[in-house]
């Protein structure tokens, strides 16, 4: 049974909090990212896409031990959804019913904003958290990659694309999704717009409406993860957006492409050749607010 602590606080974050934060990543990210400054921290917590988000901490005595960041976004078939893109409790704190106060604050606040239901994705050690805090298993994603070479795709002539670099303009074409896996172009199109990573955002326009959206994001030398997704009514365009994703990866000189789609999409790519897929061991979860 969890113990929770009394003087628990769940709040809004503020970037003077950064320097717990630092201490909480260091016991829970130790094996992805090499955290060392408080800095780091900060780039993280800032940025025009970042303003939109939602960040929540958790703190104990004056220390905050723990904090979730999530995002809104329009699902097709759906509704508005809520999408945590982090949750993390000092391993110091963990299994006191602090994740669970997190979690619960963060999807009522979800839910006042107008949303239907939540959507994480659960490394697999914290799939049984999930799982108790009443989420289940949904769409699970697989990495598909390619070359970026020899790959076609024709846009009818009412399609056009353009470059996205304020998000202010155009928040629609960031905010849906579709085909995509659940809050995977808000991802990467943040590391491109906040933490200054190479890459590109495109919006597909056809006539005064958004047709669909691309994000490539440079990961090595070579390599680029992108993610594509189309409006419905564009569906059958996904493929000619993906080749034009190609395209705009192969300028940047990459030579291979890869994405997370969740597994029933896949079938989408199949008129392409040259696809290879992997395993994604991330679960992705969800829940009815
Ligand atoms: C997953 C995580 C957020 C859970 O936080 P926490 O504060 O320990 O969770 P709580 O104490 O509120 O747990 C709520 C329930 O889940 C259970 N639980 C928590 N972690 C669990 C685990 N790894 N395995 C099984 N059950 C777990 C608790 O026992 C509790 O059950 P109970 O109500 O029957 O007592 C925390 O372990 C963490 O930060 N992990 C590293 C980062 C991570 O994986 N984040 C998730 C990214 S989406």
């Amino acid at each position: 049974m969890s113990t929770l602590t009394a003087s628990l606080q769940i709040r809004h974050g503020m970037i003077s909090d950064c320097k717990d934060l630092l201490t909480v990543y260091q016991t829970t990210r130790w094996q992805q990212h090499s955290y060392t400054q408080v800095q780091q921290v900060k780039d993280e917590h800032r940025g025009r896409m970042f303003r939109r988000f939602n960040w929540l901490v958790a703190e104990v005595d004056d220390h905050v031990i723990g904090e979730t960041v999530f995002a809104m976004t329009e699902r097709v078939g759906v509704g508005l959804a809520g999408v945590f893109l982090n949750l993390d409790i000092d391993v110091r704190h963990q299994k006191r019913g602090i994740g669970r106060e997190l979690v619960r604050s963060a999807e009522n606040a979800m839910a006042q904003m107008g949303a239907v239901r939540a959507f994480a994705d659960a490394p697999p050690s914290s799939y049984n958290f999930w799982m108790k805090m009443g989420y289940f298993a949904t769409r699970p994603v697989v990495v598909l990659k390619r070359s970026t070479a020899g790959m076609r795709g024709r846009l009818p002539r009412d399609i056009t694309m353009r470059e996205i670099s304020d998000f202010y303009h155009t928040p629609r074409a960031l905010r849906f999704s579709n085909l995509a896996h659940v809050g995977a172009t808000l991802r990467l199109a943040r590391e491109i717009l906040d933490l200054g990573k190479t890459g590109m955002i495109v919006e597909f326009r056809s006539h005064e409406s958004v047709a669909g959206v691309g994000v490539v994001c440079q990961r090595t030398s070579s390599i680029g993860e992108f993610v594509v997704d189309a409006m419905p009514g564009h569906e059958e365009h996904f493929l000619a957006m993906t080749g034009r994703i190609a395209r705009l990866a192969r300028r940047m000189r990459l030579k291979e492409i890869y994405s997370k789609v969740p597994v029933d999409a896949v079938n989408l790519f199949t008129d392409s050749t040259g696809w290879v897929e992997d395993e994604e061991n991330l679960v992705p979860v969800t829940r009815l607010l």
